[in-house]
């Protein structure tokens, strides 16, 4: 078993991984061929596959490449959104209707003089008022579309595009510089962003024709799966955050104001973020206590002998370090999840999986854990 779980961890990342993974920014997400080794070694046909912290999609994508049913939850709502759309294929026939909404934006723009402005606080610090009043366009565009998978996906198009016409300098930097854009190019940005990802959908449209799966969403805290049944998964893949490095909830700030998503439930209940740990310095126990409760549930929703597969990242807390192997081995023994095997490697050696950067001097690890029920 240790065999097999090095060869999936230390497999070499793929150029064929589907371009989907990569059209919409998202921090932290594991590199595609973990879900797909997984998958390809241990899942049989009919198997449903879920993921508690599903992040932008990985598993529930490569789930839906190789046909598998699956089940994303995550507190962050611009997740949901992102991975339901991501892993959830659209007929060629409705993805044709791009092109002629994409067609009509032009030419609706022009008859538009005023009355469309979106606001909120900060809102003129980090936007152009050009751009303001472009991407109002474009939102209520899109938001007068009746079919709500097309919708939904051109609502993702949208919010891939926010930070590149935002005064921000890029996903991973903060500072508001002067992009000077010019009337229309946030409509022309728009545009070419959804040709691109109409072509890729074309494509997931046709490797998956044929194949029958369906993809639940839910939004809810880990710590609580209630909308998922007992023993009703056959096979976990998910990394939950790596306490005390990042709050998730604030990264994609600017995209969920315009998207107009709630911030304020998963500021409360994303688990192990920077804020818990760094500003309001928690009891790191509480760490300990929040993952014993996702493990209970993991444990709840899956089948008698289903797996369930982690990948997780040691944490300074207080600036003593977490073994996170030791505790959720201990953890698993507590809520009576038989912990098969575990491999390891320094992070700060493996940066293709997550930034070196968030390793520091502790020698902290990933792990890629195997558990059963
Ligand atoms: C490491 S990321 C997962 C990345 C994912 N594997 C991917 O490839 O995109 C951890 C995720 O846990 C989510 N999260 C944090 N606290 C949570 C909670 N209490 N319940 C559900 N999801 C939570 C975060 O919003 C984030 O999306």
């Amino acid at each position: 078993m240790k065999k097999d779980l090095t060869e999936i961890f230390n497999h070499q990342r793929e150029s064929s991984d589907n371009a989907l993974h990569n059209f919409h920014a998202y921090p932290c997400k594991f590199p595609a061929f973990i879900p797909r080794e997984i998958i390809k070694k241990y899942a049989r046909t009919g198997d449903i596959i879920c993921d508690p912290f599903v992040g932008s999609g990985t598993t529930l994508l490569e789930a839906a490449l190789l046909g598998y049913s699956s089940i994303g939850n995550d507190i962050n709502p611009l997740s949901c959104l992102l991975s339901k759309v991501k892993a959830k294929p659209i007929s060629d026939k409705l993805l044709n209707e791009i092109d002629i909404f994409c067609d009509s934006l032009l030419k609706n723009y022009s008859k538009v003089t005023s009355g469309i402005s979106f606001h909120y606080d900060s809102i003129d610090h980090w936007f152009q008022r050009n751009v303001i009043k472009e991407l109002s366009f474009l939102k209520k565009e899109i938001l007068s579309i009746k079919e709500q998978d097309l919708m939904d996906l051109l609502l993702i198009v949208l919010s891939s595009i926010i930070v590149r016409v935002s005064n921000q300098e890029s996903d991973t930097r903060y500072a508001a510089i002067n992009k000077n854009l010019k009337d229309l190019d946030t409509i022309k940005y728009f545009i070419l962003k959804a040709i691109e990802v109409k072509n890729l959908y074309l494509d997931f449209y046709k490797k998956t024709n044929g194949l029958e799966f369906t993809v639940e969403m839910l939004q809810s805290d880990s710590r609580n799966l209630s909308g998922i049944k007992d023993n009703s998964v056959d096979l976990i893949i998910t990394s939950p955050p790596y306490a005390n490095t990042y709050d998730y909830y604030l990264y994609h700030k600017h995209r969920k104001f315009w998207l107009e998503m709630d911030i304020r439930f998963a500021q409360l209940n994303e688990i192990g973020s920077r804020r818990e740990f760094s500003s309001l310095k928690e009891n790191p126990i509480k760490w300990e206590e929040d993952i014993k409760k996702c493990l209970q549930e993991m444990k709840r929703i899956t089948k008698p002998g289903g797996k369930i597969f982690i990948v997780i990242g040691d944490s300074v807390i207080n600036k003593k370090i977490i073994k996170m192997d030791k505790m959720i081995k201990m953890l698993a023994k507590t809520v009576g999840l038989k912990f098969i095997s575990s491999v390891s490697t320094l992070l700060s050696k493996h940066s293709k999986m997550f930034n070196p950067r968030f390793a520091s001097l502790f020698k902290k690890e990933e792990h890629l854990m195997l558990l059963q029920k």
